[in-house]
């Protein structure tokens, strides 16, 4: 087993790059399966995640060459399976994304339920209506998904909620479908632009991703032979700027898009954090103790579930009694049993969590409950005084590429260490 250990306080120092999106990674892989053809991906995160998707897309008949540790090269014009590993899709949430690309690619796909971290109930009704309103027949069975359809046509399809992954999963299904979707009260983050973006390049047609109302007229066939980039991550960038404030610290923050951070550069003004925004890379810093805040959960542009508790360790230690609201996942709040561990005082009670703020956090043994938990802990661990173990990193390492790397470089006192 793995740890973390971590001496703190430190104050985090100097520049850092940002890597190539999870969330939208994890999409455009599944999405190589659309196309007929080669095409090569650059600014991809080496993170579990990825690599996991990688062996999947092999083992269903893709070839894959890594041209360096963040670029890879694709062929996915001999998918001789409709059958995705079962043992390995199961294990994270996007591998749902094998649905919608393979109804659009080969009409079928057998895949297990998607694993991925424990927020709460994480249900796919809204990508199963919509596979279902373009013609699709699917079935759940012995933690099994199968879905098949004997040609999709292109239809209007409401969303009920406003989600990421239906989002991006139907907008998968249509690309190859005959004539046109619409899919309304969609989603509007920035990798599902990115997402459309990659499709657009290679050869679909989709109009006004980042909207709430997205149009895709269905092509014939995509064809591939382009290389595209990946957006940089924003939640990682904003995991950084969070951790230049809870270490009393000053960080620039390299490739980044900062129009993706305008609800987080807000908050951190507002709680006495400063920020010089350079369009493509931010510079944070401390000058004193955070000011209490309110803060509620939303999807895009609004505050991000995924840096909930990044910001958590900033409360933990602000000046006054703050509340977090998260609207997103009913459990999202594992993470403040470990900070309480550490000395905060936070109070969790379902979707909502009271942060009476303390002077200072203490080194203890922690565990990550998920991703974004996992990085909070590193960052409470820089924060604190005294040394913290961070345990569970197989949940950190699925979406943060070199994490302790990176941290060791702006000064953190960070060592992996195998027990
Ligand atoms: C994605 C992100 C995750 C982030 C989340 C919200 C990926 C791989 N993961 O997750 O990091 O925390 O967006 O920004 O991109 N819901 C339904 N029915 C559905 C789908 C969703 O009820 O069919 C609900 C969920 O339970 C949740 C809300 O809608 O309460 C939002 O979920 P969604 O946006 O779909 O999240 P994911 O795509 O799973």
């Amino acid at each position: 087993m793995e740890k973390l250990v971590i001496s703190g306080p430190t104050p985090l120092k100097g520049e850092v790059e940002i890597s190539g999106a999870k969330n939208a990674a994890v999409a455009i892989l599944p999405a190589t399966l659309l196309i007929n053809g080669v095409c090569t991906i650059n600014n991809i995160p080496n993170i579990s995640d990825v690599r996991l998707l990688c062996t999947i897309l092999e083992k269903m008949g893709a070839k894959i060459v890594w041209n360096t540790p963040n670029e890879i090269t694709i062929d996915t014009r001999h998918i001789n399976t409709t059958q995705a590993p079962l043992d390995l899709t199961s294990k994270f949430r996007a591998s749902y994304y094998l649905i919608g690309a393979m109804l659009g690619r080969k009409g079928e796909i057998e895949v297990g339920m998607p694993g991925g971290c424990k927020l709460g109930a994480r249900p796919i009704d809204q990508h199963i209506k919509g596979f279902e309103l373009l013609g699709a027949n699917v079935r759940t069975e012995n933690g099994t998904i199968y879905a098949k359809a004997n040609g999709l046509n292109g239809a209007p399809i409401y969303m009920d909620i406003v989600s990421v992954g239906a989002t991006i999963n139907v907008m998968l299904a249509a690309v190859l479908a005959k004539g046109t979707t619409i899919i309304d009260n969609a989603a509007k983050e920035p990798h599902i632009v990115d997402v459309a973006n990659f499709l657009n390049t290679m050869g679909a047609d989709i109009r006004g991703a980042g909207t709430d109302v997205i149009k895709i007229n269905g092509v014939s066939e995509l064809t591939g032979n382009k290389t595209y980039s990946v957006v940089p991550d924003q939640i990682e960038a904003g995991t950084f700027m969070l951790a230049a404030i809870a270490s009393k610290g000053d960080l620039l923050i390299k490739n980044c898009i900062t129009k993706h951070l305008e609800s987080l550069t807000a908050k951190i003004v507002e709680i006495g954090g400063n920020v010089e925004d350079n369009g493509d890379s931010i510079r944070v810093w401390y000058s004193k103790r955070p000011n209490k805040a309110i803060i509620k959960t939303l999807p895009y542009p609004g505050f991000p579930t995924d840096l909930q508790p990044q910001m958590g360790v900033v409360l933990s230690t602000a000046n006054g009694t703050s509340i977090i609201n998260e609207s997103i996942w009913e459990s999202r709040f594992q993470y403040t049993e470990e900070l309480n561990k550490m000395g905060a005082h936070i109070t969790a009670q379902g979707k909502s969590a009271i942060f009476e703020g303390v002077d200072e956090l203490f080194g203890a043994p922690v565990y990550s409950s998920d991703l974004r938990a996992g990085a909070a802990l590193i960052i409470a661990g820089i924060a604190a005084t005294g040394k913290t173990e961070v345990y569970n990193l197989e949940h950190i390492d699925r979406g943060y590429e070199n994490i302790e790397n990176k941290f060791r470089k702006i000064g953190a006192n960070i060592e992996r260490v195998s027990e």
